[in-house]
């Protein structure tokens, strides 16, 4: 079956200076989604944004901002990243330690919640949470830095995730962050995915309009 994929930079490569300019950039390109990478120095060996920067992205932009939390303890920052104005807050089920509380705080503020798991971290911890969620991100990079390459059996994954939502019927997009580029993006896309994130090689494309037509003609052959 094919789908249509959401495309979804991840600001993390864009030019921080020009942030405002930046995202209009991508929005004229005809982008989906903005992917917000929200990293502590803890869960991952870097740190970028807080509800501040993306309270001030809020302002400027009508795009989906989908938050993609890096950090241990999100339960701490949830109401925070909600007030400021994401539209999907994704945990990493490493660093919530009450995956199904956290799950149903972020529905109940009538947000989109979502799951990230790291690339060594099997699917079966889904198990008990799939049916809840709205979003599963598969991580094809271990998580911290943008300009990774594409860990190639994560694609063994994504299609068993696929399968696996498909046969029970449930509502869970599938997204996957990491390593993709144009010339990988239409085999990662087959493999059964809703949302492509795209950081590096959308930023460092330097035409966003260009990039996205090429990426929907690889989509779409
Ligand atoms: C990595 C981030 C990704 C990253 C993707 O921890 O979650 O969103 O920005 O960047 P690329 O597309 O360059 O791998
Ligand atoms: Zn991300």
């Amino acid at each position: 079956m094919s789908r249509i994929v959401k495309i979804a930079p991840s600001i993390l490569s864009a030019d921080f200076v020009r942030l405002a300019e930046e995202i209009k950039a991508a929005e004229d390109a005809g982008v989906d989604i903005l992917h917000l990478d929200i990293m502590d120095g803890h869960f991952v060996p870097n740190i970028t944004i807080g509800p501040a920067v993306v309270e001030a992205i809020r302002k400027i932009t009508n795009l989906p901002l989908g938050g993609h939390l890096m950090i241990c303890e999100p339960d701490k920052f949830l109401k925070d990243f909600i007030s400021a104005g994401a539209d999907f807050l994704t945990v990493h089920v490493e660093a919530a330690i009450h995956l199904h509380r956290t799950i149903h705080y972020i529905k109940e503020r009538e947000i989109k919640a979502g799951i990230s798991l790291n690339p060594a971290t099997p699917l079966w911890t889904l198990d008990n949470i799939l049916n809840d969620v709205d979003l599963v991100l598969i991580m094809s990079v271990n998580p911290g830095f943008g300009g990774q390459v594409f860990i190639t059996s994560m694609l063994e994954k994504i299609k068993t995730l696929r399968k696996l939502i498909d046969f029970k019927g449930y509502n869970a997009m599938i997204e996957v962050d990491g390593g993709v580029k144009l010339d990988n993006a239409q085999s990662i896309a087959k493999a059964g995915v809703d949302i492509l994130v795209i950081g590096s090689a959308f930023f460092g494309s330097g035409n966003y309009r260009e990039f996205m037509k090429q990426l929907r003609e690889n989509l779409s052959s």
